[in-house]
């Protein structure tokens, strides 16, 4: 099978989040598996696409709403990758430091749509089935139906896997005229509430709809920011596959950022000295256990009860233990995480920013990984700690309740929150403490957590079947 993603991010080239991670290596494992898949990108100015050459493959002029744009398609002709990654370049609105964040986001994410489909519809051999992600990608099922100019895709089946449905691209009416020519009286497959809904759009035009785990796709259907109703009619449609993870690039084995690389065999000296560093570089204290997050600090992620939960957790059950965040987002939440560094006592940091290195180095050196979040799809946290022997900290939600278990239940090996408060997370650390006084049940969960398999070996396999039963159906 041909399958082409389509994705705002795409690991290492361009990763803001889990996306990114996610849309790689669904790229790489499909071709490990015997496919051909690759993967269409914004060429932003990251710095992984600025230090790469770049092969020019296409120029071409496609048609907005708004008139002609000049798009370039390059590609890495050597495959570094594992799979062919294509970069759209768009002059002026693709070609910037950040992948969001930018006030003309919707004009720049429709106009690398309509390139994408513009060089697959010029290309002479075409896929047999586009994945398209997130709502950046979400109007391709829209347009590939419903704009005349891309009437010889309309049969090629599409997948929208959605990895976060609190972000739904949502823009004014007046955007309409930015998309290519559409057929005018199926605006009723763009609108939701009055608004243009890209999310909503790929949920109604896909043929089909997956999300990350089957726990967030059951949440979906209650609790999706508007779209419950939505979800209800296409429920026939929408599916959950839970996410894997690169084991070549999150590896303890392999881990060129490590202090030194460890197998479960030799774990315990392996993950000492990362903690070592990480408590020499943050002035923590090293007899501790030490809690880390990593992540956008942000609502979803329950960032915002960080600050107030760590200084009680002080307060209820003394300094026993060290904090240390990674992780950027909202201002607020940054400033409070900087400005209880002043209070630590060799016990807490933070580094407001992003990390890529200082990531693995934590999942490595730490002991317990506190993920409180309010909404999780799948996470990929969680299941990075857990192959570095590092216990979830995590609420029951999502992905998160579908791979964590609690280690109150019969072969459990983490800590649940039932949901995410300042109190549950204070009670989750005091659990987390005791559990890690207990030296050979500390042994025993570390052991047990690196031995679990989600890999995409194992998980590539769900996609490759929805795959084919797509295309056999058309
Ligand atoms: P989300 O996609 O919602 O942000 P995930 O758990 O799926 O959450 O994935 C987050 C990914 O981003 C992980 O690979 C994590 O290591 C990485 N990440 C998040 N914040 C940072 C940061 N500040 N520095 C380095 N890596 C980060
Ligand atoms: C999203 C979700 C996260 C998920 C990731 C990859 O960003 O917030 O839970 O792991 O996508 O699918």
């Amino acid at each position: 099978m041909q399958i082409i993603h389509v994705a705002a991010e795409c690991y290492p080239a361009a990763k803001v989040g889990g996306l990114g991670d996610v849309v790689g290596a669904l790229g790489k494992y499909l071709n490990l598996s015997g496919h051909r898949g690759s993967v269409i990108l914004p060429m932003y100015n990251t710095k992984y696409i600025s230090n790469h050459s770049w092969e020019l493959v296409f120029t071409s002029i496609a048609q907005l709403g708004i008139g002609d744009i000049e798009y370039r398609i390059f590609t890495d002709p050597l495959h570094t990758l594992g799979y062919e990654l294509f970069l759209v370049d768009i002059k002026g609105l693709l070609d910037r430091d950040q992948v969001y964040g930018y006030e003309d986001d919707s004009t720049r994410f429709i106009a690398f749509q309509t390139a994408a489909l513009d060089w697959i519809s010029k290309s002479e051999q075409k896929p047999d089935l586009i994945n398209v992600h997130d709502h950046h990608a979400a109007l391709i099922p829209f347009m590939m139906q419903h704009c005349p100019c891309f009437s010889d895709l309309k049969n090629i089946p599409t997948v929208l896997t959605i990895h976060n449905g609190q972000y739904q691209g949502v823009m004014e009416w007046g955007n309409s005229v930015v998309i290519p020519k559409w057929d005018s009286w199926r605006w009723g497959l763009l609108d939701w509430n009055k608004l243009i809904n890209p999310l909503a759009s790929g949920i109604r035009c896909a043929s089909r709809v997956t999300t990350v785990s089957q726990g967030y796709l059951k949440e979906l259907r209650h609790h999706s920011n508007g779209l419950e109703t939505l979800f209800e009619m296409e429920w026939h449609k929408c599916r959950g596959i839970l996410n894997g993870i690169d084991t070549e690039v999150w590896n303890p084995e392999t881990d060129k950022a490590l202090a030194q690389t460890y197998t479960e065999r030799n774990s315990e000296i392996g993950k000492y000295k990362s903690k070592k560093i990480l408590c020499e570089q943050f002035n923590l204290d090293l007899e501790k256990p030490l809690f880390v997050f990593i992540g956008r600090l942000v609502g979803e992620k329950a960032a915002d009860l960080l600050p107030q939960s760590l200084i009680n957790s002080f307060h209820k059950i003394g300094r026993k233990m060290n904090f240390l965040i990674l992780g950027s987002g909202q201002t607020e939440i940054e400033n409070e995480l900087n400005y209880l560094k002043q209070f630590s006592q060799n016990d807490y940091n933070a580094y407001i920013g992003y990390n890529e290195d200082l990531s693995h180095l934590m999942y490595a050196g730490a002991d317990f990984i506190l993920m409180p979040s309010r909404v999780e799809p799948c996470g990929l946290n969680q299941l990075y700690a857990m192959r570095y022997g590092t216990i979830p900290v995590v609420n029951n939600t999502g992905g998160l309740h579908d791979t964590v278990m609690d280690i109150g239940e019969p072969n459990g090996y983490g800590i649940k929150m039932s949901h995410a408060s300042e109190n549950e997370i204070i009670f989750s650390i005091y659990r987390a403490i005791e559990c890690y006084a207990d030296k050979e049940k500390l042994k025993q969960v570390i052991k047990q957590i690196m031995q679990l398999d989600f890999s995409w070996d194992k998980s590539i396999h769900n996609y490759i079947d929805l795959y084919e039963s797509l295309i056999l159906e058309n």
